[in-house]
């Protein structure tokens, strides 16, 4: 007799709990509340991607466009990346952070950090769905919403490391370790601790020595140092540039770093990017990507090195970081209107995203920004999207236009959605 069939029975146990990723939450509700939101005049206003939405500098699609014929363009690449490509890269974090790298060792091409990420994560974890037995890998709380999950998934106990007002978004590495040993977990079992400077969703900086004591702790306990780089280039004009982890001492023996020419260049869906430094986490990481990928496409390769080490692209990014920063007056002066003590928040200096608190009639984040998609049209990401640490706030992306963001503010002060 035929047993009924039953697809999810034959899951493994660690993708059984796996959620869809929050942003595909949020815009497949989007479009179900579409019709019903253009029915009375709140057609939805999208503050929930991350990610710019001007076009790409016009350098990189006329690169793109005449290469494609090309002979052998269209041949597999390699997937840590082609020659040209990676000498590229060199020549940009030398250029934008002083950091020298050996392209044959030091550099792996990635599609886009994420994958990079996620693979990186593996290369350290032992699977076991028994917690206190979990390999930990220490993760920025509020995060980017991928790092608990991608941990999650290969049978890893992402621990939380909470960035608050108190602690000024640079929590302390030796605290977190007290507090993880109160809570039953070995600090032996620790593997990696994730930075992300500037960071999603705070849109927070970290200081040179805050940088220089988390690449120590890493240094003192054998624990790998991994750097989400990809908000590195987007920070407002006046501000330091935000650093390479890879510019401290003894870093590269203990720090491998992600970058990202997605929302620089406004290229999230080229999918391209790097990892750097340590050679031994570049090489592991290299030889799982080399599993199961085969690199980027030769042509998207000669843009992005075009890209990388042109004038142009450092001025498209300045002029885009400017624009941010002119947007995000114009929603910090709309918030102030609405009730926010805006003068009393910490606002972003960095990246494209605005992180306020919800007002306290709400029953949390969720309900707010639930509220405020259905009454409103307004679309964005509850802060427990991004860990436990993000209840009480919302996180807002300016990248949509300056008519949009007045829009916003109109909708809220009709539909009620002042902070008292
Ligand atoms: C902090 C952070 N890291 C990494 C990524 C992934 O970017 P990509 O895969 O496009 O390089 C994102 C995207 O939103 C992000 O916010």
């Amino acid at each position: 007799m035929q047993s009924a069939i039953d697809i999810k029975k034959l899951y493994s146990d660690y993708v059984k709990t796996l959620e869809t990723y929050i942003m595909f939450r949020i815009s497949q509700r989007t479009l179900e509340l579409t019709p019903e939101l253009e029915a009375k005049n709140r057609k939805p206003i999208n503050l929930s991607i991350g990610a710019p939405i001007q076009a790409p500098p016009q350098l990189v699609t006329d690169v793109l466009k005449n290469c494609l014929n090309e002979p052998g363009i269209s041949a597999y690449s390699t997937p840590k990346g082609e020659k040209f490509f990676l000498e590229a890269i060199a020549a940009r974090m030398k250029t934008r952070f002083g950091v020298e790298l050996d392209t044959k060792t030091e550099i792996f091409s990635l599609i886009g950090s994420k994958e990079g990420l996620a693979n990186i994560f593996r290369c350290l974890v032992n699977p076991t769905l028994n917690e206190k037995d979990q390999d930990i890998i220490l993760i920025p709380d509020p995060g980017y919403a991928s790092y608990a999950e991608q941990i999650k998934v290969i049978g890893g106990k992402a621990y939380p490391m909470p960035l608050t007002y108190e602690n000024n978004f640079m929590p302390c590495p030796k605290t977190i370790v007290q507090n993880l040993e109160k809570e039953g977990f070995s600090s032996s079992k620790i593997k990696a601790l994730v930075i992300n400077y500037p960071n999603n969703p705070l849109g927070a900086t970290a200081t040179r020595d805050y940088l220089k004591k988390i690449v120590d702790f890493c240094r003192e306990r054998n624990i790998l140092l991994i750097s989400d780089a990809a908000y590195a280039d987007m920070y407002f004009a006046g501000q330091e540039a935000p650093a390479s982890i890879l510019e401290f001492e003894g870093a590269k023996d203990i720090a491998i770093e992600f970058h990202s020419l997605s929302k620089p260049y406004s290229m999230t869906g080229w999918r391209m990017g790097w990892a750097c430094g340590n050679k031994d986490a570049v090489g592991i990481l290299g030889k799982i990507k080399s599993t199961v990928d085969t690199g980027l496409f030769k042509a998207l390769q000669k843009a992005g090195a075009a890209i990388l080490t042109s004038p142009e692209g450092d001025e498209y990014i300045k002029k885009s970081n400017a624009e941010f920063q002119k947007k995000q007056e114009i929603l910090v002066k709309g918030f102030k209107e609405l009730g926010w003590d805006v003068d009393n928040l910490i606002i972003p200096k960095a990246t494209f995203y605005l992180w306020l608190p919800i007002p306290a009639r709400f029953k949390n984040s969720e309900d707010f920004c639930n509220q405020l998609l259905e009454k409103a049209g307004v679309v964005s990401v509850p802060g427990t999207g991004f860990g436990k640490y993000g209840e009480g706030f919302f996180r807002l992306s300016i990248s949509p236009g300056e008519q949009a963001l007045y829009e916003v503010i109109k909708r809220m002060k009709e539909d009620g959605f002042t902070f008292n």
